[in-house]
């Protein structure tokens, strides 16, 4: 295989220029890569550039923009098109992000693996279809993965790579450099699970939570400041293994002093919830009394988030891991 692409003419093929569409194109672009933003919909393209165009300015007057090029520069990397073939041709990286549709992403990497040679990798942003749904069968499979990224991209790094059985190590490996260059932070799966596994995490969470405020043990807003204010101020620069390293003499002891511990408190743990009736009721009004479930309100609380972790985004690059 090639190595990955640079920032010579045709490096990255786009697919879909909703929201992660729009994200990955910015980053290609901070990192120099030339961008093809391909979309069914024409006008869904037009108004991708145009708020590509303003997020990137509002970037560099904040001085948040990233890589070391100015807006105009990253800007004109990224270009339109109208027609799939033109946008991939050339393409060493082909990043698939069109709505979470079994079908609808099976056709599309049908379509592409009639079109690209050899040398692309194929690659989609699906946040829970398992590759083998999506790539079985394939003629280009080897070169065929999930990288799955977190909302927003641009402010969450994480990326991660969950390959095909019939994955190729060397497709793994290119996406997994392609991914370092453009500053995001890949993790690879080796093998697929349902979930993958920052969902599965997540859905750990979420889990609990619902279970401690439908037992009334606590109330929704207090649940969600144990992450705010608890666990997710350290889990923001170590994770749940290193936590446990740190807390104790190292892992071994950590494991001696509390895992009887942990297993006994993790065995009081309930079942799988519903997540509806009088419990979603409640949490529902809960959370609606802190933002108000209108476009308005829940937009302005997306941008206040996305402000907040743009500057712990800003504030970890300062520092340095020891
Ligand atoms: P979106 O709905 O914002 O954008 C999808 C875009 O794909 C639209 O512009 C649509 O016109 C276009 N499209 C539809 N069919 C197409 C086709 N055949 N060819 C080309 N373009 C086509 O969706 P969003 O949120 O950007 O999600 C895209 C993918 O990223 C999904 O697989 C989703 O699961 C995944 N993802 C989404 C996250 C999120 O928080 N929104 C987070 C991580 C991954």
């Amino acid at each position: 295989m090639a190595s990955p692409a640079s920032s010579a003419p045709g490096g990255v093929a786009v697919v879909g220029s909703g929201l992660i569409g729009r994200s990955w194109a910015m980053l290609f672009a901070s990192a120099g890569f030339k961008v093809k933003l391909y979309d069914i919909e024409q006008r869904q393209v037009t108004y991708a550039l145009d708020s590509i165009r303003k997020e990137m300015k509002l970037l560099e007057q904040s001085g948040s923009l990233k890589g070391s090029r100015g807006a105009e520069e990253q800007l004109s990397l990224i270009s339109s098109c109208s027609d799939i073939r033109e946008a991939v041709e050339g393409a060493l990286h082909v990043q698939e992000c069109v709505p979470e549709n079994l079908e609808l992403k099976k056709q599309l990497f049908a379509q592409l693996d009639g079109i690209v040679g050899d040398q692309v990798v194929l690659s989609s942003s699906s946040s829970c279809l398992l590759p083998t749904r999506l790539f079985s069968g394939l003629v280009h499979v080897k070169q065929c993965l999930v990288a799955h990224p977190v909302n927003p991209p641009y402010y969450v790094p994480l990326v991660e790579l969950v390959p095909h059985p019939e994955t190729a190590p060397a497709t793994v490996d290119r996406t997994y450099a392609l991914m370092r260059k453009i500053g995001q932070s890949p993790v690879r799966l080796t093998k697929e699970v349902d979930g993958f596994a920052l969902n599965r995490l997540q859905y750990a969470i979420i889990s609990e939570a619902w279970r401690l405020v439908e037992e009334g043990v606590m109330s929704p807003g207090d649940l969600d400041l144990v992450m705010s204010d608890g666990l997710g101020m350290r889990y923001a620069f170590i994770g749940p293994l290193e936590t446990m390293h740190l807390n104790a003499e190292g892992m071994l002891s950590y494991c001696g002093r509390y895992s009887e511990g942990m297993k006994r408190v993790l065995k009081t743990f309930g079942p799988v919830p519903e997540f509806s009736g009088a419990a979603a009721e409640k949490v529902h009004q809960a959370m609606c009394v802190k933002v108000p479930d209108d476009p308005e309100h829940l937009a302005a609380r997306r941008e206040w988030r996305d402000r907040c972790l743009m500057r712990l985004a800003r504030l970890k690059s300062q520092l340095q891991p020891q």
